[in-house]
């Protein structure tokens, strides 16, 4: 394996990117100081690309994604370094202004629990409306009709009536959908997805995430999708960026990470999927848990919980992202210098049951999760 070049994150922008963040630092303060959460985050997506932000919780998936739209907690944090750019806007230096253009309108999201984004004094149909009003000068008929249109798109059944309806009487996956219409009303370039599905009972979750598929498509929009979860990168995303505790440690295509994944950290995450465990068998977590961001270790910060970890290298040295010869980047010191290959990282480590060999595909996950990937 080859090391093109050292340092990553300033690899340029092109032409196709939608957004593009480099070297972006995030920084909340507790108990009197400053710490820093995010180190050195880079991503790229293009016009129409699927993204998937990997990792385990308080990796840093959230803050990077709130971060796009300015709606960290402006008393307690700051961007501290980095950029941010979305279709030619610089974000962390854009007015207030701009970016209530921008939420809502060329930048859609969906959060987690619908409900705290869902006000339940107004009927659903209303809400949506007032995002359309918000963003296009129309009249309040044609928000309401733009309100039902896109209630439909989404597979609200009866959307004329049912847009008439307060939140509390849709379903949870239903009040999901309603939040995806009100995301996707204005027809955003970027939709950013943080766990849209993690509340939802699995065939709600498959039913949604395959919605986000389709209206894709429909749309052209690009996604970014956060999530914990690498069973629904496989359905649903071209590239994956891992995250671990703050910072990015392996970027690939979706195919290249669960074919030949670059980082011990990926290698693990993909081990615990339930898809690859045979039945009655106990799941194979990563052994420990993240580092707290004022506590990480000095050398690589999975190192303490890494099977590969040599001491004297892994626990000294903290490690750049570096470009593979393949394009994969990756946060490994033994694997950029060609120490430790992937194959390595893909085998069953000794005393693993065999089924736990990593020759799994994104494609047989997906089929797996009932989806026609
Ligand atoms: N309001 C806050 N004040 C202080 N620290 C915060 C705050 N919000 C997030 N953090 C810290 O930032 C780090 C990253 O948190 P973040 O919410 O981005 O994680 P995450 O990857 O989204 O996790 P999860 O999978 O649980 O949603 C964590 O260490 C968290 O404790
Ligand atoms: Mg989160």
């Amino acid at each position: 394996m080859t090391i093109l070049f050292p340092e990553t994150a300033s690899e340029p922008t092109t032409a196709e990117d939608l957004l593009s963040i480099r070297d972006l630092n995030i920084e909340f303060f507790a108990r009197g100081a400053w710490t820093r959460v995010v180190s050195d985050a880079a991503l790229n997506l293009k016009t129409g690309g699927s993204l998937a932000l990997v990792g385990e919780s308080g990796s840093g998936k959230t803050v990077t994604s709130l971060s796009i739209l300015k709606l960290l907690p402006k008393q307690i944090s700051r961007v501290s370094k980095g950029t941010i750019n979305f279709a030619g806007t610089d974000l962390l230096n854009a007015t207030e202004s701009r970016m209530r253009q921008i939420r809502g309108g060329e930048i859609g999201m969906i959060f987690q629990e619908p409900m705290t984004s869902l006000n339940p004094v107004f009927t659903v149909g209303d809400q949506i409306a007032e995002t359309v009003r918000q963003h296009r000068k129309v009249s309040r008929k044609e928000a309401w009709a733009r309100a039902v249109e896109v209630l439909d798109l989404v597979g609200i059944p009866a959307a004329a009536r049912r847009a008439k309806d307060y939140p509390h009487s849709f379903s949870g996956g239903m009040r999901q959908r309603a939040m995806i219409a009100m995301a996707i009303s204005c027809e955003p370039k970027l939709l950013l997805a943080d766990e849209p599905t993690t509340a939802l009972d699995v065939t709600v979750q498959a039913s949604v995430l395959q919605l986000l598929r389709r209206l894709q498509d429909e749309l052209g929009m690009a996604v970014l999708l956060v999530t914990h979860d690498l069973g629904v990168v496989a359905d649903f995303c071209d590239d994956v960026t891992v995250m671990y505790a703050g910072e990015p440690v392996e970027v690939a295509p979706v195919d290249d990470l669960f074919g030949r994944p670059a980082h011990p950290y990926s290698a693990g995450l993909l081990r615990s999927l339930p898809q690859r465990t045979p039945p009655g068998q106990e799941l194979t977590a990563i052994r420990g848990m993240v580092p707290q961001p004022d506590q990480l270790p000095p050398g690589c910060r999975f190192a303490p919980r890494c099977d590969f970890a040599l001491e004297g290298v892994c626990d000294v040295e903290h490690p750049e992202l570096v470009k593979l010869g393949n394009g994969q980047l990756t946060r490994c010191i033994r694997i950029a210098n060609g120490d430790l290959t992937t194959s390595q990282l893909v085998a069953a480590p000794a005393g693993t049951p065999a089924a736990h060999d990593l020759s799994i595909t994104a494609t047989d996950v997906a089929e797996q999760n009932g989806s026609d990937r």
